[in-house]
């Protein structure tokens, strides 16, 4: 009898305790949401928002559909400056105003990245994406230098040297049925950032089944429906799951890979005789081998690592994906590609030679029509900050700990700046339709100190594949711009893929 009624008075002490416990460990996060919940009613938002849950009963969980929702919903609240939604418990304040945008990115007090970037730190660790603070500043200030203009116009040649794949490779396509290009255009910029960034060939144009080149690819669509489902939020859950499992076997392909490449070209480099007559390229990874901080330490090879990775995911896809839509808008407006020829004509003659760095200076149409290809397609069509500290957006406050995301797509349709924003207009590029315009009207590659480090690098490239391309044959599109339907992912790609057919040019 002594002993059941012992049991049961520690069953009513563990009871208490945990109850305690729960209570004492939910009340602060919960009293902080409820606070934020009433700081936030003002912010105009979408339709639906529901304690807890959010926006979640609202929202499509395909990707597309919801890329389009939210489209939707700056369409309909392009009168107000910013828009709240709720993805879950966590509170999003959308951005697609110049102006909004400006009071965020210029704010060095808004520099860190949101919370959904760390599904992407088991890829890219804290490399110059995703890391913050002073790891960020020290980091952006050593790899400056490696974007100068004298290194990038040493990966010239390599460019040219892809891209003359990439032409022979379409080269079999002329004359026949429609062709999908996508996976054509994208293997040919992952052997240039493969090249550049690590040194390395993987021929990736001539093995698209390769184990690292298949592992890239599916490592970006898993981080992306991670992102969006909640559930597969906690560490503990993802990994027991097939998805989880999936992610660590392709991890374990894209580290084991990169920190192979990182191994050989150290011992490369220490090792300092070169065979004569033998010019070794510069790859981004060497500069990151010697670089040095303020107090002359060299990077770590889990540092290098990190940047590599992180040159491996921002540098290739993204360039891919806007030469795609480039192709498709120069397919459907032949006046336009039209243009864009007699320039390369007037450039180049009826010579073969490769693209030179003086060249590309010239070539100041096809700069136009890139920079308008964004501006319609921009290949990060969304990205996100931590707000650090209580601010005000407009007149309406905006609580630290808030994600602020930025829609470029939304933003560079702005009547204002672009009237008849869905028109393909190369000309809006001229100096002097630009002259006047708002700084963060266009912002494809950001804008303020966190800006795209690449983009120098990524106009380079745009500039060789396009020109190897329109040089040598006519586009022809074969899609209507209805039937693309962007998906919004981490990448901006068309559901369907770019369906071209190709002639050769007399
Ligand atoms: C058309 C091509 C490209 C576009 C549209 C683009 C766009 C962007 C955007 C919007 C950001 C800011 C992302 C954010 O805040 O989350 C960014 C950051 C970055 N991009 Fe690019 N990018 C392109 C090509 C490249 C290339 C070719 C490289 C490298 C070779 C590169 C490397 C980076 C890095 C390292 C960052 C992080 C910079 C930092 O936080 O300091 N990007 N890019």
């Amino acid at each position: 009898m002594v002993t059941v009624l012992g049991l049961y008075t520690l069953g009513i002490v563990i009871a208490t305790v945990l109850l305690a416990l729960l209570v004492f460990l939910t009340y602060e996060p919960l009293r902080a949401y409820i606070h934020k919940w009433n700081e936030m009613k003002p912010i105009p938002g979408v339709e639906g928002a529901y304690p807890i849950v959010g926006n979640a009963l609202y929202f499509k969980s395909n990707a597309g559909d919801f890329f389009n929702q939210i489209i939707e919903s700056t369409n309909e609240f392009r009168h107000f400056p910013l828009l709240k939604i709720w993805v879950g418990p966590l509170p999003f304040v959308v951005l697609f105003h110049a102006e909004t945008i400006e009071m965020v990115l210029n704010n060095p007090r808004h520099m860190d990245k949101a919370d959904s970037y760390r599904f992407l730190h088991p890829w890219l660790g804290t490399g110059l994406l995703t890391s913050t603070g002073d790891k960020w500043r020290r980091r952006r200030k050593m790899l400056t230098p490696t974007f100068h203009f004298s290194i990038l116009s040493e990966f010239l040649e390599v460019m040219n040297e892809q891209a003359e794949i990439l032409t022979e490779k379409l080269e079999k396509q002329v004359g026949l049925l429609p062709f999908d290009c996508f996976s054509y255009i994208t293997l040919c910029a992952l052997d240039i950032i493969c090249e550049t960034a690590m040194g390395k060939k993987i021929f990736a144009q001539d093995n698209s089944d390769s184990d690292y080149v298949c592992s890239v690819y599916k490592m970006s669509d898993i981080i992306t429906r991670r992102q969006r489902t909640p559930w597969f939020w906690p560490d503990f859950i993802y990994n027991l799951l097939g998805e989880g499992k999936e992610h660590k076997r392709n991890l374990k392909v894209l580290h084991s890979f990169t920190e192979s490449v990182i191994r050989e070209r150290a011992e490369d480099n220490s090792d300092s005789e070169v065979p004569q007559g033998t010019k070794k390229r510069k790859a981004f990874l060497d500069m990151l081998l010697q670089a040095t901080d303020d107090d002359g330490n060299h990077l770590s090879q889990k540092d290098i690592q990190e940047e590599v990775d992180t040159f491996m995911f921002e540098g290739h896809d993204t360039t891919a994906a806007s030469i795609n839509w480039a192709l498709h808008l120069l397919g459907s407006h032949p006046d336009v590609q039209r243009k864009a020829q007699h320039e390369l004509h007037e450039v180049f003659g009826a010579s073969r030679r490769p693209v030179g760095m003086d060249d590309l200076r010239r070539l100041r149409y096809l700069e136009c029509i890139i920079k308008e290809c964004l501006r319609l397609f921009p290949s990060v069509p969304l990205f996100a900050r931590h707000i650090c500290e209580d601010c005000y957006i407009s007149g309406f406050k905006v609580p630290k700990g808030v994600n602020a995301v930025i829609i470029p797509f939304a933003l560079h349709r702005d009547p204002r700046y672009f009237p008849d924003p869905e028109a393909f207009c190369p000309d809006r590029f001229l100096p002097e339709n630009s002259a006047g315009r708002h700084p963060f009207a266009f912002i494809p590659f950001s804008a303020g100190l966190r800006n795209c480090i690449g983009q120098r690098f990524a106009m380079m490239e745009e500039k060789v594949m396009l020109a190897s391309i329109l040089r040598r044959f006519q586009v022809e599109a074969c899609q209507k711009r209805e039937d693309l339907r962007p998906l919004g992912d981490l990448i901006l790609r068309p559901e369907k893929g770019i369906w071209i057919k190709l002639q050769n040019r007399a």
